[in-house]
């Protein structure tokens, strides 16, 4: 657990961080969010001593963190930042065992690390372990600073807004992969961003900060229902991005999106997966020539069942649920759950793929049902 006590932090006679207390628990996943300026970096840094608060204390697992060597808190608190995070001069597996190496694993229990790290975001060890970050998408470069904060096992991560030099598409990808690889790692994350719809779909609980200050600790669910005052409320409506008026029933059709990767099932395995890669997604939907649904393929598909030179249409699945552009989001949410799929293809009457319902979807959609069209 992590515990903020009246912690303070004054730059000369500028209160910076003011009297700031809160708490994450073991395995949650909080979203520190505020305007530029506010102390979202400052409160980051304190709790692993990049920076030395002025008051307070900051209690890990119930330990005041002064009383820990800097180093050994260090090894045991993950964290990435936005961009310059790796060492240009050091290959992907170098940047990955940082930590490790100071820890002084040996060199097969650094390579058995990174092999599993690399699994774990689907990089091909032999492909991408000797590359260095400038052969590497913006993408795959803060996937591979994602690993280096896992490495040595920290149970605590820091991410002070990682994904913001990243585009959309990229960044809605990583989104899901962090969301993912914290519910499975079971991992402490304290994440640092700006922007509200970000938080929405990441956090298990939103702190909001303003000018040193925390305003509201809450659920991204409660946060939009019931925003603490005017601050959050005005922060909320310019950055959860606008799409529909209505209130509860928004079709699918408004809120999907439209940019689905597309092929045709004449489409060879091969061609599939460098599109895939291109674009760092794991799958695509699927069309005859008609441009109508047939299903999807994944990446895990045709590792599991491709040939090479084989056309798609043996590997096609079809467990994806679908939807109609004018079935309710509402509906289209539930069965995201219930199902837990990732996605669900959106269908037109004449069934042709026009686009996907992701979690993201959700968010924004969320947000319109609980204020309607014109809070925002
Ligand atoms: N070393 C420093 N000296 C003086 N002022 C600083 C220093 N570091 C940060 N600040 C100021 O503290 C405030 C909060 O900064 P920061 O924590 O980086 O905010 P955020 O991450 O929310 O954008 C800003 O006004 C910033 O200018
Ligand atoms: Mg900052």
């Amino acid at each position: 657990m992590i515990e903020y006590r009246n912690v303070c932090k004054n730059y000369g006679d500028r209160k910076i961080v003011k009297d700031l207390s809160f708490t994450v628990e073991d395995g949650q996943f909080a979203v520190l969010i505020g305007p530029s300026g506010c102390g979202k970096t400052t409160t980051l840094k304190m709790l692993n001593r990049l920076i030395q608060s002025d008051g307070g204390e900051i209690l890990l697992d119930g330990k005041n963190i002064n009383d820990i060597n800097a180093e050994e808190l260090r090894t045991h608190i993950g964290y990435v930042i936005q961009q310059i995070g790796l060492f240009p001069n050091m290959t992907v597996e170098q940047n990955i065992t940082v930590v490790p190496r100071l820890l002084k694993w040996d060199k097969e229990r650094c390579n058995k690390r990174v092999r599993e790290l690399l699994a774990l975001v689907d990089m091909d060890y032999d492909t991408y372990a000797k590359k260095y970050p400038n052969e590497l998408s913006g993408g795959q470069q803060q996937r591979v600073g994602v690993l280096r904060a896992l490495a040595a096992e920290p149970p605590v991560i820091l991410m002070d807004e990682p994904f913001g030099a990243l585009d959309p598409i990229t960044r809605d990808a990583l989104q899901d992969e962090v969301k993912n690889l914290q519910k499975r790692l079971h991992k402490t994350i304290i994440f640092v961003t700006h922007d509200m719809n970000e938080a929405i779909k990441m956090a298990d609980v939103i702190l909001f900060m303003s000018d040193g200050e925390l305003l509201q600790k809450a659920s991204p669910e409660e946060m939009l229902r019931a925003p603490a005052n005017d601050t959050v409320r005005e922060f909320m409506g310019k950055h959860v991005s606008q799409g529909v008026a209505g209130q509860d029933n928004i079709p699918c059709g408004e809120i999907m999106r439209k940019n689905v990767a597309k092929v045709s099932d004449t489409w060879r395995t091969l061609e599939c997966v460098q599109l895939m890669s291109s674009r760092e997604i794991d799958s695509l939907v699927v069309v005859d020539d008609s441009d109508r649904y047939l299903g999807v393929v994944t990446i895990e598909g045709i590792k599991a069942r491709g040939k090479a030179g084989a056309s798609v249409r043996n590997i096609l699945e079809t467990t994806v649920p679908t939807v109609r552009t004018d079935t309710l989001a509402k509906e289209a949410f539930a069965t995201l759950d219930s199902t837990k799929a990732r996605y669900l293809v959106v269908l037109d009457k004449d069934d042709r793929a026009v686009g996907i319902i992701t979690r993201t979807s959700m968010s924004k959609a969320l947000a319109y049902m609980v204020w309607g069209g014109d809070a925002v």
